[in-house]
């Protein structure tokens, strides 16, 4: 057994996401943000930053600080609710909590890196920084295991037709009007490609008959009738007596969500018989 290793991060990222709902999987290339990586005074840093601005890219090696636990088997955000070793993924519960992102290094600036989009939440702490080098680090054609399979079940058309109720139909198109709110493409996306229960798609038993699946700040009631998944209203992720409550301003759509349950006050989806 060897002992026990200590690590001091180097620095913290500033990011633009506070929640860790908020970033991304891995980073998204398109994505416009920018990020910091402000390593810290007095070790000499600047120097260990020598020569590395001619690179396109850095590994960053760093601290899932905000989770303290870890599970041998987790439930990956894509594809069917199966849940897979810790090690076939890029899960944050792992046994010693540590991340890597290839990230864009865009500018060095004495101690601070100005870096690409980030799946880093603001304040993450980072052990170490390594050059990314394509000729050892990357392999294209290397098989991905169950990824490549949900990968190929993705690019495949959904094998669930979704119909939307006349009510859910006004619902959605009275928040396309009156508040700009579209989750109805996402939604249809993920109930035609799988209805069934899921803690990361947020799709959950209500009653023996019907699901729901939480859209950001708002839900969907569903019916499922073989291959077709019926949607039978929307609702309010929060009912009205939470959205009423002093500090509670900061709710998602809070405006949108009261003019909606002026509108629609029974929530009726919940209790719409078969
Ligand atoms: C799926 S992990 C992948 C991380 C890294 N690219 C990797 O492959 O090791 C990315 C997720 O980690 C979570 N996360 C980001 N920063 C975190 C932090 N400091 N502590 C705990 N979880 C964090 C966010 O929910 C983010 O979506």
């Amino acid at each position: 057994m060897h002992p026990a290793l200590t690590l001091q991060p180097i620095g913290h990222i500033c990011a633009p996401k506070q929640l860790k709902f908020q970033a991304r999987h891995q980073p998204a290339e398109a994505d416009e943000e920018s990020s910091v990586l402000e390593l810290l005074p007095g070790h000499d840093y600047e120097q260990a930053l020598a020569d590395l601005a001619g690179f396109d890219r850095i590994w960053l090696i760093w601290w899932f600080h905000r989770n303290s636990n870890w599970r041998p088997l987790v439930l990956p955000p894509r594809g069917p609710a199966q849940r897979r070793g810790v090690f076939s993924t890029r899960s944050p519960y792992r046994p010693n909590p540590l991340g890597i992102t290839p990230i864009r290094l865009l500018r060095v600036e004495k101690r601070r890196l100005i870096l690409g989009p980030c799946d880093l939440v603001d304040g993450t702490p980072v052990f170490d920084i390594k050059p990314y080098v394509a000729a050892f680090d990357a392999f294209p054609d290397a098989r991905a295991g169950w990824i490549d399979e949900v990968d190929a079940a993705l690019a495949q058309p959904g094998r669930f037709t979704v119909e939307l109720s006349p009510l859910a139909n006004t619902q959605a198109e009275w928040l396309r009007t009156h508040w700009d709110i579209d989750f109805i493409p996402r939604m249809l996306e993920l109930l035609s490609r799988d209805p069934s229960p899921h803690r990361t798609r947020r799709i959950k038993r209500r009653s023996p008959e019907l699901w729901t699946i939480g859209c950001g700040a708002w839900r969907a009631v569903f019916g499922l009738r073989d291959e077709t998944v019926q949607v039978r209203a929307l609702e309010t992720g929060y009912p009205m007596r939470f959205l009423l409550r002093e500090n509670y301003e900061q709710v998602p759509d809070r405006e949108a969500q009261l003019a909606f349950l002026a509108l629609w006050p029974d929530q009726p989806g919940a209790t719409l018989p078969e």
